[in-house]
């Protein structure tokens, strides 16, 4: 594998991790805040997130390269508002994205078309994180102010169960 490809999927798997590390992090100040709801649903996204780091370490694996695992940093955000996770979500699941837009045109330079084809997947998943983030902000925004409505809000939160990636390597 061209090298600068491997050592961008290598960071990417630290990133993942640390994304994982973010959201139950949210999951955390919802749960303080008595929504726990909020919290199932940033529960489950840290475990998405983990499965993202989990298959690219899987995929370097399986194309032979050398995966090193590097310390995970620390959240870093301060959340005072019900509203800010969610934008700080947004906010984070855009850098991603462009994280893995970086990789994809990295990998394309090096004509490495089968990780421009694992990297499909990903693109897509950032599409569906990106919107259910602007979702949630949008529904806060309508709702958070009413004590009925973010009641229901958090009960439709937690109903979200998780299920194992669809991408299988
Ligand atoms: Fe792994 Fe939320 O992107």
């Amino acid at each position: 594998m061209n090298e600068k490809v491997s050592a961008l999927l290598n960071d990417q798997i630290n990133k993942e991790f640390y994304s994982a590390y973010l959201y139950l992090d949210m999951a955390n100040f919802y749960s303080q805040k008595g929504l726990d709801g909020f919290a199932n649903w940033y529960e489950i996204q840290a475990k998405e997130e983990q499965d993202h780091a989990m298959l690219i370490y899987q995929y370097l694996q399986n194309n032979g390269e050398k995966v090193t695992l590097e310390a995970i940093g620390k959240p870093d955000k301060t959340f005072t508002t019900l509203m800010d996770p969610l934008k700080a979500g947004l906010e984070h699941e855009r850098y991603v994205t462009s994280l893995i837009n970086t990789i994809y045109e990295a990998a394309q330079e090096a004509k490495d078309f089968r990780t421009t084809q694992f990297l499909d997947w990903f693109i897509k998943e950032q599409g569906e994180e990106e919107k259910n983030s602007m979702d949630q902000i949008t529904k806060m925004e309508l709702f958070g102010d009413d004590a009925r409505s973010l009641y229901m809000l958090n009960s439709e939160l937690g109903a979200r169960t998780y299920s194992a990636p669809s991408l299988v390597l």
